[in-house]
């Protein structure tokens, strides 16, 4: 069972304390009366479950001695705020939901502003529920010609700050691989001195390739959160805390890390981080450099077969506002459904990160090789040329288009008294669930906020295209739950 046989030799092992720790502690004989229950002998109980459990190992008792006196954990924290250039670095095994929930509940006091996206991800607004934070909603601009969200414009934050808020929230790249002028609107917020906080869950690998916008503590932010286990190879669950002291009050951020993670972390989710930013400070450019080809490359042959262009591309952006690893195609464009083309695929075997009606996103990352690209290409092909048929206009999509309506605090509704109504009386009432076509997880309504008739049409128009909505008590949205009039 051991990951690697004792003595070998790995590169990046010399690199990286926490990788270097758990791999080290498959190799050396043990006898723990420690947690975690399984000792790593659960195979001799059952195959099955051993199999699952028995290479895990945590942080205390594992990576490191209970009283971590060894200290890896926070070298290696130290090694990636050093990379990124950050003044501060935690790794969470509670993904970007934790890392966000600890920074927003470092940041003020109950009651209190902040300028948040609507693009959010509803860790943050669960974060606002946490921390009784009210929300200035800044809606992203829309590009005419994709109905895609391009960014929260200059003219939308300085509205926002007008309004006094503690902090600005961004959420960047978007789930589309679009961008923010960040550089514009971090100066404006600086300027009143409001720090700017970024959900970069899919942005991890920014910054490490010239070919790549910049990551955002480049260009001035103050909080940099990111899940190593999406654009990056690291461990499910695993993310990525950055920070600067300017703006932002460090140990109130430290403290509510600690509150809100887990008191036995993983070491497998450490060690992973540890082992991707290893990965980018040595390989970074090369890989990625490499990454951004294959997709280039695969996008061109696809985009060969097809008369409308179908794909996102850089070029359809100002510099730096878009993520070139992104492949977003277009289904609109083909005149077919991103829903038929991913049911298509998943017959074949191929999973997508993300599809609804006009689009669908795949993710790819540094973990993919040439082979799975022309696989994927060779099974795409036919399958769209299949589906096409007479191309349409893209309809925005709900999640980038409502304009929320506030009845009462998130957080009041959050524990409101709440009954249940049928979807034809619910018009006009307050909802108390956070409502969120998913992917992208971006809520269509938020606790608190008034259910309208664009909401309600929307979201049943949605899971009837077999988009799947996530968060609402009644996933048929045959009925929906509401604040106690
Ligand atoms: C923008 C954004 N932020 C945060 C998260 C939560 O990340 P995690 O799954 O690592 O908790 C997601 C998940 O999809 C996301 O899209």
């Amino acid at each position: 069972m051991n990951p690697a046989a004792p003595g070998s030799s790995n590169p990046l092992r010399t690199s990286a304390p926490l990788l270097d720790a758990y791999l080290s502690y498959f190799e050396e004989h043990r006898l723990p009366f420690t947690i975690p229950g399984h000792k790593q002998k659960t195979t001799l109980l059952d195959e099955g479950l051993g199999a699952v459990v028995d290479m895990d190992t945590p942080l205390y008792g594992g990576l490191d001695e209970i009283k971590l006196t060894s200290g890896v954990l926070k070298k290696a924290e130290k090694l990636a705020a050093d990379l990124w250039g950050a003044d501060y670095a935690r790794f969470s095994t509670g993904g970007s939901t934790h890392a966000n929930q600890a920074v927003v509940l470092a940041l003020g006091k109950p009651g209190d502003k902040v300028a948040i996206s609507r693009t959010a991800h509803r860790s943050i607004l669960s974060a606002l529920v946490l921390a009784d934070l009210q929300p200035i909603w800044m809606s992203p601009d829309i590009d005419e010609a994709t109905g895609f969200p391009i960014g929260i414009g200059i003219t939308e934050l300085e509205r926002a700050l007008k309004e006094k808020p503690i902090a600005v929230l961004l959420t960047e790249p978007g789930y589309l691989g679009t961008l923010s002028d960040l550089p514009t609107l971090i100066s404006s917020a600086h300027a009143q001195g409001v720090p700017v906080i970024i959900d970069a869950a899919w942005g991890g690998h920014f910054g490490f390739s010239k070919d790549l916008p910049k990551h955002c503590l480049q260009l001035g932010a103050d909080a940099l959160i990111t899940s190593t286990h999406k654009a990056l190879p690291g461990y499910s669950a695993s993310a990525l805390l950055l920070a600067q002291g300017k703006y932002l009050n460090l140990a109130r951020i430290e403290q509510s890390f600690e509150t809100t993670h887990t008191t036995s972390p993983a070491g497998a989710p450490l060690a992973s981080i540890d082992g991707c930013r290893a990965l980018l400070a040595t390989r970074g450019d090369e890989l990625l450099g490499n990454l951004i080809t294959l997709v280039n490359n695969f996008k061109r042959e696809v985009q060969g077969n097809f008369a409308e262009p179908i794909f996102l591309n850089t070029s359809d952006f100002p510099a730096d506002r878009f993520d070139p690893t992104k492949i977003v195609l277009r289904a609109n464009q083909l005149g077919t459904s991103g829903v038929a083309i991913e049911n298509a695929l998943i017959a074949k075997n191929i999973r997508v990160e993300m599809a609804d009606n006009d689009t669908i996103v795949f993710l790819a990352t540094l973990a993919d090789s040439q082979k799975d690209f022309d696989d994927l290409a060779r099974t795409l092909i036919p399958i769209l040329k299949e589906l096409e048929s007479t191309p349409r206009q893209s309809a925005t999509a709900l999640s980038w288009s409502v304009v929320p309506q506030v009845g009462i605090t998130m957080r009041s509704a959050y524990f409101a008294q709440t009954e249940m109504v049928s979807a034809a009386d619910a018009q006009g009432r307050i909802s108390a669930d956070l409502i969120a076509p998913y992917p992208p997880g971006v809520a269509v309504i938020a606790p608190g906020e008034i259910l309208t008739e664009q909401i309600l049409k929307g979201l049943a128009a949605s899971k009837s295209a077999g988009v799947r909505i996530a968060y609402a008590t009644d996933a048929t949205l045959a009925t929906y739950r509401v604040v106690m009039a």
